[in-house]
């Protein structure tokens, strides 16, 4: 069965998310009303969206995101309100609007110019504009409002990511008590050395602090949580051990489960597809006995793109011979590009790119294939199936999806994972995948060169452990020890309801 059995809810379940799981565009042109528009359907690219939309599809729950562009807000409300999938079972999705001023604070401001960077370590990159922040709790405010609208005695609302960092505990506040309020953080946690550098820190903290669960992906980040709240909210009690915090009267119990991906799911269209020139592979620079590397990322600043093509120049500058038989693809999506450190990040991508291809290409041949693009799921898993090398360098990465999704799209063992031992990922998967120092690039680029030259049966057998990791822990049992914690403390909390 896909993505392991049913996981159980022990109640109706909230889902609150920033970003909407699909984005629906709606063409109005002479349309009388909504069944003659013609719709287009597009998948955001991220990790969350990614990994949540399979396990509520089998839930009846509800889906609170921001509607980002989707609907015109104006004309209907039908499209604030859409099932997923269209006319079948599995969850409603409810979008919330927000201005363009509340989006340029709440968003683009205070989520991705402060946590996101203090977060991922980069304190440097830190932007605290002047009302970011204010805008960052009127628009956790509006969430938890809806929550509210939406909630039951029993419900179980499960809050993801840095965008509501406050919304936790205003929901807490106006919620039943027999209801659940949990938490999965799906970026690290910094160290407080770093976190003491965030605007408004004890008060992210606090808001955190209102959910009965919080999740993150390793231990690490645990700890480092737990360690920012010993040190700045003095009056709360932190139990090292148990891994549970005591503010004002409430306890927050801090979990590590670590998230994978619906492998069977990855595993099946790779299998479908055709294994010679998938369609988004088709260039001049790949003929049929290329050796092809891969990447697939969001133009991030955290995921190390200019540190892997620094590496593939030095591999081929030391490697002359593998000039014009080895191409490297990358795959990046632009990424909140209204930032101008990601414009940048992808300017500087895009240039170095261009200066590495002048430096070797020769005929046809090109040694990076570099497009930026969204690869439907056939045309990526295919991708991933055709790549002999991966390459996932992230400077810092809460977990990283890609580096288990290839692995998952493996099906034919013969494949190499490079992976940053700086992700969540290698922490899970260990040294069976080619662990690698982004910026360390003579080491870097030996391990590519390495990884070319790694007898076929070293390779199958790494592969083999990796992918039987990744079926063990996928996106299914992520979700079962998410809701056996969420049942646990669900039903302590409704017995303490009834004492
Ligand atoms: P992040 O959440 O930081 O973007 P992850 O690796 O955890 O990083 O998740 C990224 C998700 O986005 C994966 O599911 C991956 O398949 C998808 N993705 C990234 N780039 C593309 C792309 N160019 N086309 C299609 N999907 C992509
Ligand atoms: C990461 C974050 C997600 C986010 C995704 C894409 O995975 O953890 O919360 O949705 O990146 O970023 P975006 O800003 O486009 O939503």
């Amino acid at each position: 069965d896909d993505a392991s059995d049913e996981a159980a809810c022990p109640g109706p379940l909230i889902v609150v998310s920033n970003r909407q799981p699909y984005r629906h565009e709606y063409d109005d042109a002479d349309a009388e009303d909504d069944t003659e528009r013609s719709v287009t359907v597009d998948e955001p690219t991220g990790g969350l969206t990614a990994g949540l939309d399979p396990v509520c599809k089998r839930t009846d729950g509800t889906w609170i995101a921001w509607g980002d562009g989707s609907a015109d807000f104006d004309v209907t409300d039908d499209r604030n309100c859409v099932s997923v999938p269209p006319d079948s079972e599995g969850y409603t999705l409810h979008r919330l609007d927000l201005s363009e001023a509340a989006v340029d604070s709440y968003y683009r401001g205070f989520s991705n110019r402060v946590l996101w960077p203090i977060c991922h370590g980069f304190s440097d990159l830190l932007e605290d504009r002047p009302t970011d922040f204010e805008w960052y709790r009127t628009v956790n405010e509006r969430f938890a409002s809806a929550v509210a609208d939406h909630a039951t005695d029993d419900s179980v609302v499960w809050i993801q990511d840095y965008h509501f960092a406050l919304a936790p505990r205003l929901v807490r506040d106006s919620i039943p008590p027999s209801a659940t309020v949990a938490q999965f953080w799906h970026i690290p946690w910094p160290a407080p050395e770093t976190f003491r550098d965030c605007p408004a820190g004890v008060d992210v903290l606090e808001g955190v602090l209102g959910n009965d669960l919080l999740g993150f992906h390793v231990d690490r980040y645990v700890e480092n949580f737990l360690e920012c709240v010993q040190r700045y909210v003095p009056n709360a009690t932190v139990d090292r051990d148990q891994r549970l915090v005591r503010y004002e009267g409430e306890p927050t119990t801090v979990v590590a489960t670590p998230m994978g991906v619906d492998a069977a799911s990855f595993d099946r269209r790779a299998r479908a597809a055709d294994r010679r020139n998938p369609s988004a592979l088709l260039t001049d620079a790949v003929s049929e006995e290329t050796v092809v590397g891969l990447g697939v990322d969001r133009l991030d600043y955290t995921k190390g793109i200019p540190e892997r093509l620094a590496a593939l120049e030095r591999f081929f500058e030391r490697n002359p011979d593998w000039c014009g038989e080895f191409t490297f693809v990358q795959k990046a999506t632009p990424s909140r590009t209204e930032i101008p450190t990601y414009e940048r990040y992808g300017e500087f991508v895009r240039n170095e790119v261009e200066r590495i291809n002048g430096r070797f290409e020769s005929g046809d041949w090109k040694p990076i294939v570099y497009t930026e693009e969204y690869v439907e799921p056939d045309d990526l898993c295919a991708l991933y199936r055709q790549a002999d090398v991966m390459i996932v360098s992230p400077i810092i990465d809460g977990m990283n999806l890609v580096a288990q999704e290839y692995l998952a799209a493996s099906v034919d063992c013969d494949g190499a994972l490079l992976l940053s031992d700086r992700t969540g990922a290698y922490e899970r998967l260990g040294s069976h995948a080619l662990g690698i120092d982004p910026t360390d690039t003579d080491a870097f680029a030996r391990r590519i060169a390495e990884s070319l030259s790694m007898p076929r049966h070293e390779r199958r057998r790494r592969m083999n452990t990796l992918r039987h990791r990744v079926f063990e822990n996928d996106i299914g049992s992520w979700m079962d020890s998410q809701f056996d914690w969420i049942q646990s403390i669900h039903e302590g909390s409704s017995s303490e309801a009834i004492d």
